[in-house]
């Protein structure tokens, strides 16, 4: 056994804990919900490897308190809770789980996409509070999804996949991310400036990660380039869409509906005003949520953790 301490902020499902203790000394944060910043500080003093979730804020004052630290492991791909210069800084390597997940999640927002589209939200809470009422031609009309255009901000892997689920349904593809991609545009999707996206799409799914940049990338401008017949789908980060200007759209029919999986704040408290807008369908963050995607999340930034302390090569570092 090594003289490596891994810290792990919260129960990895699959067989992730064997596979770090077979490595080194762990522990394991024991409860059902994100560790408490007192407790991460103390034991992170002794802990060369961190096991982390995006709900930990790994900034400077925490990297300050480790000065054993070599190694980061992130169950998640995006990792814009974790300030990457500071890591840089100190030489610490990180990982993260890309590819694992991209399929489950590009499932979860074309299922957004449809329940915007198609009016699920406004028709479940019907149904739960009694209001479903005789068969009526006028009835929660909604917008098709088949044949219609899709925008796509961030065409990562994620985005990437979500496109190749919208040439099933007939859809025309458009795309923005900071590069063109020539190889891309011959297979169909066609690159176009975020103005022109917004304003030709029938759905705008948000896929691209939170950085500086990217923070309130849709705003009230944005949302008012869209057509009032259009959906905003958001899978990426809460705050890649302004809260405030998305509640003023939804309300004044400046777009017709929004769909979120992630939310700023998150969770989104009860009384927040999107929780209360017939038009926005809100799931809690449930991108990657299913056993076998969770699964090899956990394994993957397992393998990440153990082969950075070994020295080896991580499978997926964000910072190798
Ligand atoms: C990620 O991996 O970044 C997702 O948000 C959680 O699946």
């Amino acid at each position: 056994m090594s003289n490596d301490r891994i810290v792990v902020t919260r129960q990895p499902p699959g067989s992730a804990l064997q596979l770090l203790e077979e490595a080194a000394a762990i522990w394991v944060w024991p409860h059902d919900r994100p560790i408490d910043r007192s407790t991460l500080l103390r034991e992170i003093d002794t802990a060369t490897g961190l096991y982390s979730m995006l709900t930990d804020g790994i900034d400077h004052g925490l990297l300050d308190a480790a000065p054993h630290l070599k190694v980061i492991s992130q169950m998640a791909v995006g990792v814009d809770n974790i300030d990457l210069e500071a890591c840089r800084q100190r030489g610490i390597i990180v990982g993260h789980t890309p590819d694992v997940l991209t399929e489950t999640t590009a499932d979860l927002a074309f299922g957004l996409m449809i329940a915007a589209a198609r009016r699920f939200g406004e028709g479940i809470h019907d149904v739960h509070a009694g209001k479903w009422g005789d068969w009526d031609p006028n009835y929660l009309v909604g917008h098709d999804v088949h044949g219609s255009t899709l925008g796509i901000i961030g065409f990562g892997r994620i985005g990437q996949a979500i496109a190749r689920r919208a040439t099933g349904f007939s859809m025309q593809i458009f795309y923005t991310q900071r590069h063109r991609s020539k190889e891309l545009d011959s297979a169909g999707p066609s690159f176009v400036t975020l103005d022109e996206l917004l304003g030709e799409s029938d759905h705008v799914v948000v896929a691209t990660p939170l950085s500086d940049e990217t923070r309130h990338l849709i705003g009230w401008n944005e949302l008012r380039r869209m057509k009032s017949t259009a959906s905003l789908i958001n899978i990426g980060r809460g705050p890649l869409v302004d809260p405030d200007a998305l509640v003023r759209a939804l309300r004044t029919g400046e777009i017709f509906a929004a769909a979120l999986d992630v939310t700023e704040p998150e969770p989104i408290p009860t009384t927040h005003p999107l929780a209360s807008c017939p038009n926005c369908f809100i799931t809690p963050h449930l991108g990657s949520a299913t056993t076998r995607t969770r699964t090899a999340m956990a394994e993957l930034a397992a393998r990440n953790l153990v082969a950075g302390l070994r020295g080896d090569p991580m499978e997926a570092p964000v910072i190798a």
